[in-house]
């Protein structure tokens, strides 16, 4: 089997939000989980077992989800709004060639984080001759703020990264403005390659007035207040620009996907297979971002999901991403352990009033328990205590790393099936893996990154889906951080000079 994972480094933290509105757990109602009051002490525990039950996703299950996400992304394709898949089309018809020259910026906004990049590009021979870039991490309050606070302190971060422009290294010719490729990680309705509307926010943004907006009118609006004379000219996902970005490096790179705190997938497709690209040219390929969070068909969704959206900033929206992504997993398990502890001996007779801490438990804090291969699980103990101030015996810290492995299984397992979904649709068109053609899928994201379990609980939903013999033409490439590369090649092949 040669299906290759890259390496990933060791555990860092990564950066999680903290911006879900969540009420506070109500004790002592009959309709939710968290109203179970704390039975007297068992041995065994109910709940777990239940929890374990409804989040197995054995293979044949598992193929449903895919075939389910591979009909909504025809549904999407076929007409806008037909699927929970939105299939978005990006306006991407050219991937770089590695021909591109000159000075280019990326500017990415997505996530905890926000990214500004300067690449000066050198022709097929020199490819990169310099890059710089520098990250911020987002204000909390900018993230639930207006949009002129949002957009205001990124023209503020992108004047003060070009003030400091070391110009023997970065040199912009004479006659241009300086170009950017503006990555936005958030469903988007691309009316060209270089606008778009907001659809909706995701991962705890909830930026007031946004939605319906064109966001590079907000950039340029914020730009110009700041006396930046700068122009957009390429409007990007994060999953498309990391797709475009490992395409310069490497011609077999057919999709992008992100699994980080939030997910997407984005991959080439060809226009002659979408409906829904009326009155335009129909030969050739164009990139297809699919929103595949938003799917949510046939998930194995317990109460305690279904508590988590109810409480999160867009309830109902992206079920697939709360699943599967890095913002929702150490929460998921947060709520179970509560239930757990309310109904069972977990943690001795207390609840600890910790536990009760909406997203107290990231996902970094599972991978961290999950490496632990001491007898006596004295990490997974020490890691307990540190964050809800529990005294864990080994029967709770087993019972903890249970929890953590079903639901780290259950998103890795989902995810999978996902690329398998995306796979199959590009084959349909390709034949490249029936024809032993190498297929690169490139990825970025931290859960992907720092999780070895979910990316190997993800790599073996794969292999199970796809079979031993079309899996070994795969390769999932980790290509950390390459968006804004994709963003600044995708500005200089959309150049206006
Ligand atoms: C957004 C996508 C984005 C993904 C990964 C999701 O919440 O809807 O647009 O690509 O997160 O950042």
């Amino acid at each position: 089997m040669s299906l290759v994972t890259f390496a990933a480094s060791p555990l860092v933290i990564t950066p999680t939000v903290r911006s879900f509105t969540f009420s506070p757990p109500i004790r002592r109602s009959n309709n939710t989980v968290m109203s179970a009051v704390r039975s007297e002490a068992t041995s065994t525990c109910p709940v777990l077992t239940k929890f374990k039950k409804d989040c197995a996703t054995p293979t044949p299950f598992l193929r449903d989800v895919a075939n389910a996400i591979a009909d909504d992304m025809q549904a999407g394709l076929a007409v806008h709004g037909g699927g929970d898949l939105e299939m978005i089309l990006t306006y991407v018809d050219a991937l770089p060639s590695g021909k591109e020259e000159g000075l280019f910026y990326a500017l990415d906004l997505g996530g905890t984080n926000f990214r500004v990049r300067s690449v000066q590009l050198g022709g097929e021979e020199e490819r990169v001759v310099a890059t710089k870039s520098e990250q911020l991490s987002i204000p909390q309050k900018l993230m639930i703020g207006t949009s002129e606070e949002l957009f205001g302190f990124i023209a503020s971060k992108l004047a003060d990264f070009v003030a400091k422009e070391e110009p023997g290294r970065f040199r912009l010719d004479q006659g241009r403005k300086r170009e950017i490729g503006f990555t936005f990680s958030f469903p988007v309705n691309q009316t060209s390659i270089d606008s778009g509307t907001l659809i909706k926010w995701t991962k705890g943004f909830n930026v007031s007035g946004m939605e319906g907006k064109n966001v590079v009118a907000c950039l340029n609006e914020a730009m110009e207040a700041h006396g930046l004379d700068m122009r957009v000219s390429a409007l990007v996902n994060d999953g498309v620009g990391t797709l475009a970005g490992a395409r310069y490096w490497d011609k077999d790179v057919m999709a992008g996907v992100i699994l980080g705190t939030g997910t997407n997938a984005c991959y080439v497709e060809q226009k002659h297979a979408i409906p829904k690209l009326q009155n335009q040219s129909s030969s050739g390929t164009t990139i297809i971002n699919t929103e595949w969070g938003g799917f949510s068909k046939c998930l194995p969704r317990t109460i305690f999901d279904q508590e988590m959206d109810k409480d999160s900033l867009n309830p109902g929206e992206h079920l697939y991403e709360k699943m599967i992504s890095g913002m929702y997993l150490g929460e998921i398990v947060r709520r179970v352990l509560l239930h757990m502890c309310q109904t069972s001996d977990l943690f001795g007779q207390a609840v600890p009033a910790k536990l009760e801490t909406p997203l107290a438990l990231k996902s970094q804090d599972l991978c961290k328990m999950q490496e632990d291969n001491t007898d006596d699980l004295s990490s997974v103990g020490s890691i307990l205590y540190n964050i809800f101030e529990v005294k864990a015996d080994l029967k709770d810290r087993r019972r903890v790393m249970e929890v953590c492995d079903t639901v780290v299984k259950r998103g890795g397992r989902l995810a999978g099936a996902g690329i398998v979904a995306i796979l199959e649709r590009i084959e349909r068109e390709t034949k490249r893996l029936a024809s032993g053609q190498r297929t690169v899928v490139a990825m970025d994201g931290a859960l992907y990154e720092k999780y070895p379990q979910y990316r190997q609980y993800m790599q073996d939903a794969l292999v199970e889906l796809l079979g031993d013999e079309l899996a070994s033409h795969v390769q999932i490439k980790h290509t950390k951080d390459v968006s804004g590369l994709g963003a600044a090649l995708l500005a200089a092949t959309n150049s206006i000079y």
